[in-house]
């Protein structure tokens, strides 16, 4: 069969590596992909929002599947373009990804199913939400509602930089259309996890817990970014945990989308808090985690394509999807200036040594030119590693992150170490 992988980042350099491993595929396309991609897919120069060229792409090609990486196609339709066309692919609905898309639309959800989250007010007027404030208390969290990378959540300590960050979504527009309503939300404390899980608008299978790190500095300082790494399983995360989330946020979520005529067919990612009060969602995401799945695909023995296809087919139940016990650990390494600004072109070295540690090198941003492989901004690489546990997997992934070397790179030291707090 041939796959066609959407997207370019590490996430979906995971995505490729793992298709690539099962024996029902014979050739993997990636648009757009990148350098690293390319060694096991062939890249071509269609972006992941262009859904007519990648659906001429998909029609002409005879593609057997399509697994759509990133929220923007499918929070724009791409999966009902596809099955338009009779063609399978792998996601949800455009209707059913607005769990990710619209925060009041995820937020309305949960209040009206009784999923556990942060109290909020979602308003498209300023003054109704800098009135909700008083509601909240401080520190409080003001959230642009659509899309916006990750950069639209803003937390506040004073009234003042609450009312300002109304005034920057609602009046100045600073996230654009995302901004057009915004979400005022209490603020809450605990350790955040990561919950992903399959589901085919029917039946739920659970991954492996996972801790994203979305601070661009040692002990969370710095600005918030994409995720400078991740941990799989989280141990925050236990048996006891996964007893309340599993029936209070994911069936419920997944009925509830059911209920609302959005039957939800894909990745379902919860963002957790577990406060003491016990686990709440902090968003939905409806795709894999960008860089979780480079911390929890290592760890899936089963074929990803076969749960895939079985999830398009409404066959979930049927499958018995199996992991591997060790722990997992992925570091990102970052250009300079991320994640404010964005440095390109600088040669990458010592990726091959790094393989040769017994590290997967995901790439993330980078690019070939005149056969180097040099950074392309942002995000670069994520370095992979297992082990029999967090301890010895965070020690193999730093010994893959030492070998690579580019100018201005930025990484993290302490990838993991929240796993024994
Ligand atoms: P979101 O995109 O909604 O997950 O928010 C991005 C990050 O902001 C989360 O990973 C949390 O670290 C933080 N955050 C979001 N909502 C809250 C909240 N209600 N209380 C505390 N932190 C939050
Ligand atoms: N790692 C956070 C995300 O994928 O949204």
């Amino acid at each position: 069969m041939k796959v066609l992988v959407i997207g370019s980042g590490g996430r979906e350099h995971a995505l490729v590596w793992k298709i690539s491993q099962s024996p029902m595929v014979d050739k993997i396309y990636c648009a757009p992909g990148n350098a690293g991609i390319a060694q096991l897919a062939e890249c071509v120069a269609i972006k992941a929002e262009d859904l007519d060229g990648l659906l001429d792409f998909a029609l002409q090609n005879e593609i057997g599947l399509t697994v759509v990486g990133p929220e923007v196609p499918l929070t724009m339709g791409v999966v009902d373009k596809f099955q338009e066309k009779g063609l399978k692919i792998f996601g949800p609905s455009g209707r059913a990804a607005e769990i990710e898309g619209s925060k009041t639309f995820a937020k309305d959800l949960m209040a009206k199913y009784g999923i556990p989250t942060a109290k909020y007010g979602a308003f498209i007027d300023a003054e109704e939400a800098k009135a909700f404030l008083a509601e909240v208390g401080l520190p409080c969290v003001v959230k642009a509602d659509g899309l916006a990378a990750g950069k639209g959540v803003l937390i506040c300590e004073t009234k003042e930089e609450a009312e300002t960050a109304v005034d920057d979504i609602l009046v100045d527009n600073k996230f654009g259309n995302a901004g057009s309503r915004v979400v005022v939300e209490e603020f809450l404390t605990g350790q955040e996890v990561s919950m992903l899980a399959f589901s085919d608008g029917k039946t739920i299978v659970p991954m492996v817990s996972s801790q994203d790190h979305k601070r661009i500095w040692d002990g969370d300082k710095g600005l918030n970014t994409g995720g400078m790494g991740a941990y799989s399983p989280a141990p925050v995360y236990t048996p006891d945990v996964h007893e309340i989330v599993v029936p209070q946020v994911l069936e419920a979520t997944i009925k509830a989308m059911e209920q609302e005529g959005r039957p939800f067919a894909g990745i379902l990612y919860a963002g957790l808090m577990l406060t003491a009060d016990g686990p709440k969602v902090l968003e939905f995401n409806a795709r894999f985690g960008d860089p979780e799945t480079q911390a929890v695909l290592p760890r899936l023995k089963s074929d990803l394509v076969e749960i895939f296809l079985a999830i398009i087919d409404g066959r979930l139940n049927e499958m018995n999807i199996e992991w591997y016990e060790e722990a997992a650990v992925c570091v990102v390494m970052a250009s300079g200036g991320y994640p404010e600004t964005s440095d390109k072109g600088r040669v990458i070295t010592g990726m091959k040594e790094a393989e040769e540690t017994g590290t997967i090198v995901f790439h993330a941003g980078t690019k070939e030119i005149d056969g180097n492989i040099v950074t392309n901004g942002g995000r670069v690489l994520a370095i992979s590693a297992l082990g029999k546990d967090i301890a010895e997997a965070i020690a193999n992934a730093y010994k893959g992150v030492e070998k690579v070397k580019f100018e201005n790179m930025q990484y993290r030291t302490d990838i993991g170490k929240k796993a024994f707090l």
